[in-house]
């Protein structure tokens, strides 16, 4: 038996990492262009105002630094549609403060801010300095969605939410954007709304404060700055659990509260805290943003922020926020060290999250997620660029975060680790090693190379048998390789019967169409009841039949759209009422998917008008691309419509979908 000290001495990485691993761990991020390696980030203190009229934040941040070394001259932040009003080191004014520009090759990313110390002197090492920027925002921000009355649920006040992932908290203030390094955090802000940012309510200051329009923050767990968050507008609260409470205007208070009934988030935390270990958060709050919010959710410590497909009324959608919630562990306590090896926030997650579904029901639900997910990857790939299929991408040109973003990091990311997980003898000796990481990256960032060394580290001092295996994984195909991974055995037992239906209904219309007989709804009833057929389904079986059809149609000629096709989907339309009156956006969104393939004109229309109704890209942006391909017209004249409802980052996404450059 190797000792732990002799097994770590040892350890190699497979040579395709060790080849192009580089000398310092966590691997430089390319997507800054900040000099963060130089500085020890004390705390950040923001202070600003919101101005709902002329849509912006004006105020300070103020960096408390500790200077790494004893050669540099200046401090280095990104920014980007920012201006700069002033510059302060402890207290003195800096006037020779430089922004460089776009233009300039190295700035691909946005700007930066170069500020020097005086005398073009060099900063003393450990000797902690302030540094005092005083800022305002403006409307090109890509971070900061401001709404109008109208654009809100409520339609009585203005709102603002925020979304910094992966590279935008550099068009809200300047700043080290990189998650490689953290910081603690101390903000205050003056609104006229009810406003929470991404740390906790700072009571002592709160209490003091005279003026009931600012409110105190204090963030006492160290953050990157993508995970800095703010939500400001008539907002209410519920409580769902002795840690939790759920954010939303107050019109869709109720609904959003009944969807977490049961303390079902205390449920998911505990799941969580026997895995792993204890919640180091405080709280688990989050809120339900309005339509416009582009993602399905967003983890920002003690505020998350979800969108409102989530309530879907049948609590189908909530693992959602079990998602969120298991980013509390990877992502906001071990984090990427830079956005090439975002699948270590991502695939963990989807990993911790399928845990949670293991716990709470079964095993089976893990692998019925796990199978949704694997075809989503397959149909992303199909789709993608190829250079993006890599697990551990390549930025180091510069290439937006945004870009490169996609199913890959989840699903492959799941599919990894789930491999690895098998790999070492299922989930028993998995377990002790998921300890083992999660603390020892507690609070740190790493990269893929100091995953695999902890991973061989571990189980080299532990079993040399499971280490063998460990290192027979093809870590090349697995990390580097483009397209798809190898395809593990799920257990199909939910989507079995799902899978039957959507055959059942290919072989009858192609059968009919290679036979030249025409199908009437009367023949269709002798082979299929109504809702019957899917009465036992739940939502998201629904969406795995629906998609499956749709998969079928896209390998064969299109056969929704042949005229038995047509009456097929028509009977679908009329008869299966538990998929055609769905209020779960992920089982609408599948079936106008159908119906859309299938051409049916009539059904173009009421898709358009639903696409003014969500801002989640997952829906929008395909759903654009589709409405393209149905009506090109109909889809450019429907995005102008809606435009100015979604996000920034969301109409950047969908004019290069469909074209609108
Ligand atoms: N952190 C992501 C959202 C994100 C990623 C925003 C990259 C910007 C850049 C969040 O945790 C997420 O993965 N959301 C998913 C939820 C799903 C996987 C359950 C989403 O939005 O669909
Ligand atoms: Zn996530």
């Amino acid at each position: 038996m190797a000792t732990t000290a002799n097994a770590t001495a040892n350890i190699r990485l497979p040579d395709c990492l060790e080849k192009i691993r580089p000398k310092t761990s966590p691997e430089f991020d390319y997507s800054t262009n900040s000099n963060y390696l130089n500085f020890f980030v004390k705390k950040t203190a923001l202070d600003f105002e919101i101005n709902f009229k002329e849509k912006l934040l004006t105020g300070f941040v103020q960096y408390s630094l500790l200077p790494l070394n004893n050669s540099t001259k200046s401090v280095v932040l990104d920014l980007t549609s920012i201006n700069i009003a002033e510059v302060l080191i402890n207290d003195k004014q800096v006037s020779n403060y430089k922004i460089h520009k776009q233009d300039d090759e190295k700035y691909k990313l946005g700007h930066a801010l170069e500020v020097p110390n005086f005398n073009d002197a060099a900063f003393v090492a450990d000797e902690e300095f302030q540094l005092r920027i005083y800022f305002s925002t403006t409307s090109s921000s890509t971070a900061l969605q401001f709404l109008s009355k109208s654009q809100t649920d409520g339609q009585q006040h203005e709102y603002l939410f925020s979304q910094s992932e992966p590279i935008h908290a550099r068009s809200i203030y300047p700043c080290f954007d990189t998650p490689s390094i953290k910081s603690q955090f101390q903000v205050r802000v003056k609104s006229p709304y009810k406003t929470l940012v991404s740390a906790l309510t700072d009571k002592k200051a709160q209490a003091e404060e005279t003026d009931p329009s600012v409110y105190h923050f204090t963030q006492p767990v160290p953050i990157p700055s993508y995970l800095f968050a703010i939500v400001s507008g008539d907002i209410t609260s519920a409580r769902i659990g002795p840690r939790s409470l759920i954010y939303t205007e107050p019109v869709n208070i109720d609904r959003c509260a009944n969807e977490f009934k049961d303390e079902v988030v205390e449920k998911f935390l505990q799941i969580l805290e026997k895995l792993i270990y204890k919640y180091e958060w405080t709280d688990y709050d989050f809120v339900v943003a309005p339509m416009a919010f582009p993602y399905g959710g967003m983890e920002n410590p003690q505020l998350t922020l979800a969108n409102s497909t989530i309530i879907s009324g049948d609590a189908e959608n909530i693992d959602v926020v079990a998602h969120e919630l298991a980013h509390s562990y990877s992502g906001n306590l071990v984090t990427n060290g830079s956005w090439e090896h975002f699948w270590l926030n991502e695939g963990w997650t989807v990993y911790l999250e399928r845990r949670i579904l293991a716990a709470l029901h079964d095993e089976s639900y893990r692998h019925f997620s796990a199978i949704i997910g694997w075809n989503d990857l397959e149909e992303s790939i199909s789709r993608m660029d190829q250079k993006y299929t890599r697990l551990i991408q390549n930025l180091k040109d510069g290439s937006d975060p945004d870009d490169a973003f996609s199913t890959v990091p989840y699903e492959k990311g799941f599919n990894f680790l789930f491999h690895l997980e098998n790999t070492v003898g299922g989930t028993e000796k998995f377990d002790p090693f998921i300890k083992h990481y999660f603390s020892k990256f507690n609070k740190k960032s790493l990269d893929t190379y100091q995953f695999i060394e902890t991973l061989f580290e571990y189980y080299a001092a532990q079993d040399q048998e499971i280490f063998a295996k460990l290192q027979k994984v093809d870590y090349e195909t697995w990390l580097l390789g483009t397209g798809l991974p190898p395809k593990p055995q799920f257990d199909t037992t939910l989507v079995n019967q799902c899978l039957a239906l959507s055959e059942k209904w290919y072989t009858v219309i192609t059968q009919a169409n290679a036979n030249n007989t025409k199908l009437t709804k009367n023949s269709l009833s002798q082979k299929f009841s109504n809702d019957a057929d899917v009465a036992s389904y739940t939502s998201n079986q629904l969406v795995v039949f629906l998609d499956s059809l749709s998969n079928y149609n896209d390998e064969n000629q299109q056969f929704l759209s042949t005229e038995n096709g047509q009456v097929a989907l028509q009977f679908i339309d009329e008869e299966y009422s538990r998929i055609a009156k769905n209020g779960n956006a992920e089982v609408k969104f599948r079936f106008f998917k159908v119906l859309l393939k299938g051409r049916v004109t009539k059904e173009y229309q009421v898709f358009a008008d639903w696409l003014g109704t969500v801002g989640r890209m997952k829906f929008v942006r395909p759903g654009y691309i589709l409405l393209n391909e149905c009506d090109k017209q109909l889809a450019v004249e429907t995005f102008k419509k809606f435009e100015s409802l979604y996000h920034p980052i969301c109409v950047a996404m969908v004019k290069k979908d469909i074209g609108l450059n």
